[in-house]
């Protein structure tokens, strides 16, 4: 068995990158992590790397923070998990902890990521209008946002590239230009249930909507009686400098799906909602098999309680502002390569001159060991973890100038 095992070790290592067992879905970098600690990850070849990527925002403490550490090595010695037809204590202080936290809401559900906590805000969309006995399921949705690889999902961002191959689509989403109000007031018919938003969208290039457009929103589903549901799965958990994105845009949801930053590195996703918009989600109507179990709760209150923390938040605004601001700084003295700098608190973007591919930058970040993420619009994402200080910034700072002026 042991010889086998070795055997088989020694394959992968000589053979593989990527293992071809694994379905070829993820295109993956030739980087092969065996440690993280804080905002740095360290490869197999004892590589340091700053990691301004946090997992596509998932990070948000870093890797490995004493507080996740303590809870998870706490929990998995009590309880791991039991069916939803019971009661943990951790499932319902978290539920209370996180719901508070929010003020403006009055039940969460818990699911396992992003995709899911998308599809429990559709689904409690159209429940909410069937309670009422209302033909009303259409959900009025925007270009460049992404919400996940589920069919329901790509059928809400009716993004070409991702339904190519899986149609047909869910019915039931129309479609509008992002940022547009009048496309809004024009896409409403007596079937539309709601408005599904990513306020921040990131995979599309960190394109932030302005606050009017989001109160607008606001007003529009007031006046048509629409639920107003937020995609805060990236946006969300302190990544704009608010605990949701919400507070940024001052502007109160019916409903939001939040996941990666939420369980800081284990997976774990919630849909946030108000008693009034909630109502159609009774006993029997969605359920999860994983959602809620107390390894998650131990580890997403732990989180919580360090986001939530003395001027924890402050601090994300107060650093993001000054790494903006640093970045625009770098377009000035870099115009031929940096076209503009986007994004709020630590949720920021530089997207790059149409003349060079965006990847030859984030590859040679890389060679300077220093980890960000390409998103569309040949735009880098930057996002840091959300426990990054000024000294933190300033080695990133460093190492872009550095691979600025190499290319
Ligand atoms: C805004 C947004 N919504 C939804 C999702 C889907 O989340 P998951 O991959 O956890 O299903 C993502 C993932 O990147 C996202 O960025």
């Amino acid at each position: 068995m042991q010889i086998l095992q070795a055997k088989f070790q020694l394959q992968i290592f000589l053979t593989m990158i990527t293992s071809p067992k694994l379905l070829p879905v993820h295109k993956r970098l030739d980087l092969n992590f065996v440690k993280g600690q804080g905002v740095y990850l360290f490869d197999d070849k004892n590589n340091k790397y700053l990691d301004f990527s946090s997992g596509i925002a998932v990070n948000a403490l870093g890797h490995c923070h004493p507080k996740m550490v303590e809870a998870i090595t706490n929990q998995s010695n009590k309880l791991w998990h039991v069916s939803n037809i019971f009661i943990t204590n951790e499932l319902n202080f978290y539920a209370e902890k996180l719901v508070t936290s929010s003020k403006i809401f009055d039940h969460v559900f818990f699911c396992n990521s992003g995709a899911e906590a998308i599809e429990c805000a559709i689904k409690m969309i159209r429940r909410f209008f069937y309670v009422k006995n209302q033909k009303k399921y259409r959900i009025i949705t925007f270009k460049g946002a992404f919400h996940g690889r589920t069919i329901a999902t790509i059928s809400a961002s009716a993004k070409k590239k991702y339904l190519e191959g899986f149609e047909p689509a869910l019915q039931g989403f129309d479609n509008v230009e992002f940022g547009d109000i009048e496309a809004v007031k024009k896409a409403i018919t007596p079937e539309t249930a709601g408005i599904l938003i990513e306020p921040i969208q990131g995979e599309e290039g960190i394109r932030v909507s302005d606050k009017k457009f989001i109160q607008q929103l606001r007003k529009i589903c007031d006046e048509h009686e629409l639920l107003l549901a937020f995609d805060e799965v990236q946006c969300g958990m302190g990544r704009t400098g608010h605990l949701f994105a919400y507070d940024f845009y001052e502007t109160k949801p019916d409903i939001i799906s939040t996941a990666k930053g939420i369980g800081g590195g284990f997976p774990l996703g919630a849909c946030l909602a108000t008693k009034n918009a909630s109502q159609g989600m009774t006993y029997g109507v969605h359920g999860t098999t994983y959602g809620g179990n107390p390894l998650a709760m131990a580890v997403a209150n732990a989180v919580l309680d360090v986001i939530l923390g003395d001027n924890f938040l402050g601090d994300v605004k107060i650093n993001g502002e000054f790494f903006k601001k640093e970045l625009i700084n770098l377009q000035n003295k870099f115009s031929n390569i940096i076209s503009e700098v986007r994004g709020v608190g630590f949720m920021l973007g530089i997207k790059i001159n149409e003349s060079i591919e965006h990847a030859v930058i984030v590859k040679k970040f890389i060679d300077n060991k220093l980890l960000t993420v390409p998103a569309s619009d040949n735009v880098i994402r930057i996002l840091p973890p959300l426990i990054s200080t000024k000294k933190d910034i300033l080695e990133a700072l460093d190492k872009i100038q550095q691979s600025l002026h190499e290319i």
